[in-house]
């Protein structure tokens, strides 16, 4: 599949996002401290294990590199194209859950975790932003062009086109320089970019950096029907915090190939390569060895493998989860800090702006 066909980002565009990532990875490394990050996700449920090799993972080593870190969740952006409202609470709870028992830590580090429909102030430059883009950009978004193609459906809600722009707002709020995200969020970081380019031209300001994407090298973590991206809507993934026991039963079913000897080859054998793969994100080993080490000891063998992986892997994310859930008080008042902390960003990103914008009484 190209590039266009996943959702519409030219294959330029795109190479040139991947290297401004990789100059801004390098710099990040050697200056910390120059690196605000923001990034987030949606609740709508438990983060399965893609997530976490794909991006929890990446934000724990950026946390613990000293990086100031903004871990938003984007409680508004599900109404956009969801009726889950009723589950929202659960869903937010849920998700802090999975951050702090994966390693992301408020009390250890200079990272703080808040739903973005606390935060009024963020919530305010929306107003602003919304005056400086058109309808014709905001109806060629790429992301949002696929998403609302994939819902199916015929009346699509003024939401769903504009919360790019609500994005924005959740990247300048805090003035981050950074965001790690996966492909299909570039367009909104781009979107960014010139929302925070043209307000610094209109009002004569150089308040709003222009964020870069960080594009993360893990690998693509398929589901357990081994053919398209693990994700929650397709039913083929392992939450992280699945039991021991669930997990043996995910691996026991996922889909394999008749050929009893074990071989890497993501092109012709996807699904046995994916067990591979996850096996050596777990074990530190290439994929290669792994299959070496099994040989003709077939699908069994590698389910096997793989299974006890996993469950040795996350066996201690597992138990601080367990021990959390039982915490309520301490998880709401995770929540109950980063609030505050980001409203107090907020405020005076929001008293600058109308500043700037001739707006103060
Ligand atoms: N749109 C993102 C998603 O669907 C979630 C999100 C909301 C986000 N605001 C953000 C991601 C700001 C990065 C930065 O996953």
């Amino acid at each position: 599949m190209t590039i266009e066909e996943t959702n519409g980002i030219s294959n330029a565009s795109f190479e040139r996002a991947v290297q401004k990532s990789k100059l801004l990875e390098a710099d990040l490394y050697k200056n910390p401290s120059k690196y605000r990050v923001l990034t987030g996700d949606r609740p709508t449920g438990n983060l399965h294990i893609g997530h976490y090799f794909g991006s929890i993972l990446n934000r724990v080593k950026l946390q613990n590199l000293g990086v100031e870190t903004f871990i938003l969740i984007a409680d508004y952006q599900v109404l956009t194209d969801r009726d889950v409202f009723k589950d929202i609470s659960k869903y937010v709870f849920e998700l802090t859950l999975d951050y702090l028992a994966c390693g992301l830590d408020p009390k250890q580090h200079n990272t703080c975790i808040f739903p973005h429909s606390h935060i009024p102030e963020l919530n305010q430059l929306l107003l602003p932003f919304l005056t400086l883009v058109s309808l014709s950009e905001l109806n060629k978004n790429p992301t949002v062009k696929e998403e609302i193609s994939v819902s199916g459906k015929e009346v699509i809600n003024a939401g769903m086109y504009t919360y790019p722009v609500h994005q924005a707002a959740d990247i300048l709020f805090c003035r981050s320089n950074v965001v790690p995200v996966g492909k299909d969020q570039l367009p909104h970081i781009e979107l960014t970019r010139t929302i925070a380019k043209r307000f610094n031209t209109k009002f004569n300001t150089n308040l709003f950096p222009e964020p870069v994407g960080l594009l993360s090298e893990s690998p693509l973590i398929l589901g357990l029907d081994g053919n398209q991206k693990m994700s929650k809507s397709r039913n083929n993934s392992i939450m992280i915090k699945a039991t021991e026991d669930e997990t043996f039963k995910l691996i026991k079913s996922a889909k394999t190939d008749s050929e009893r000897h074990i071989t890497f080859d993501p092109v012709n054998r996807p699904e046995v390569s994916n067990l591979l793969r996850l096996s050596s994100l777990c074990l530190g080993k290439s994929p290669d060895e792994i299959a070496k080490e099994i040989g003709d000891l077939g699908s069994g063998k590698l389910k096997q493998v793989t299974t006890e992986a996993l469950n040795s892997y996350f066996k201690e994310i597992r138990e601080k989860r367990k021990q959390l859930e039982s915490d309520r008080s301490y998880v709401l008042g995770v929540l109950q800090d980063g609030i505050s902390k980001a409203r107090q960003v907020a405020i005076e990103t929001l008293d600058e702006v109308r500043e700037v914008m001739n707006m103060k009484i």
